[in-house]
């Protein structure tokens, strides 16, 4: 994805100088380049055909968009030793002072006063897993792993809660086909349903103007939000 970066560096770098020089973008402009073009490149330009894929890299829960390629646990392993494991544990459960946390375990307690989060006991899906991993980890080098790299990682995080088999690999055909422990606790909520987008016009509740909230229906807004 080389045109990710240079995109985001380019807008932080350029942001970054401006506050440094005390400037604003309106005078940030008039360093324009020797070519004439904007300093503020790609900003209302049509996006290339590159840049769109390079941010089109979302996956969905069936599985659509998942790239080509391959990964098995055992060439996970390695991986995971070398880029995740000093943030993670060397077996997935974290540890004092790794800040990415645990990753697996933590079956049952959700419903509990101290919920453990991790891909065994939360996450419905392992193709949003791909997905994450694919677009944020390692933390501090994302996008750095290829299609099969990820594949491969994904496959060794599952099989590090028993998930999947020492045996598996995991590709776009059989990583949708996962099924993970936490999935039946998920329900697919109707958007619709959820959204009321009819304005109240009569009989509403009651604004609620009380110190440090601004009114609001129904609901505290913090004052500053
Ligand atoms: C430099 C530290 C670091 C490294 C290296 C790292 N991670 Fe993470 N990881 C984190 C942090 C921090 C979070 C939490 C991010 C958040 O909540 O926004 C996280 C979150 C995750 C999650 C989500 C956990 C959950 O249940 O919400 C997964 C999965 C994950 N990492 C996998 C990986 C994999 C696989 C690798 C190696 C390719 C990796 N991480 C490398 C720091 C790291």
């Amino acid at each position: 994805m080389p045109m990710l970066p240079k995109l985001e560096s380019l807008i932080a770098a350029t942001v970054v100088t401006s506050m440094m020089a005390g400037t604003v973008y309106a005078q940030s402009a008039d360093t324009t380049p020797a070519d004439g073009s904007s300093p503020i490149r790609q900003v209302g330009e049509t996006p290339s055909e590159d840049l769109v894929r390079a941010w089109d890299i979302d996956i969905s829960p069936d599985g659509e968009n998942l790239p080509e390629g391959s990964g098995s646990v055992s060439e996970g392993r390695e991986i995971f030793a070398n880029n995740c494991a000093a943030c993670h544990g060397a077996d997935g459960t974290g540890g004092d002072g790794m800040i990415g946390g645990r990753l697996v375990g933590g079956e049952g307690t959700l419903d509990t006063d101290k919920p453990v989060k991790t891909v065994n006991s939360y996450w419905p899906y392992a193709t949003t897993l791909f997905d994450y991993i694919h677009r944020a980890m390692p933390f501090t080098a994302p996008q750095s792993l290829s299609d099969e790299e990820v594949y491969a990682v994904t496959a060794y995080v599952l099989n590090l809660g028993g998930i999947v088999p020492e045996d598996a690999v995991m590709d776009r055909t059989s990583l949708p086909r996962v099924e993970m422990p936490n999935r039946d606790s998920f329900e697919q909520m109707d958007t619709l349903t959820l959204a009321d987008t009819t304005a109240c016009m009569e009989d509403c509740s009651p604004l609620i103007e009380e110190e440090g909230t601004k009114g609001s229906r129904g609901k505290e807004v913090p004052t500053g939000q």
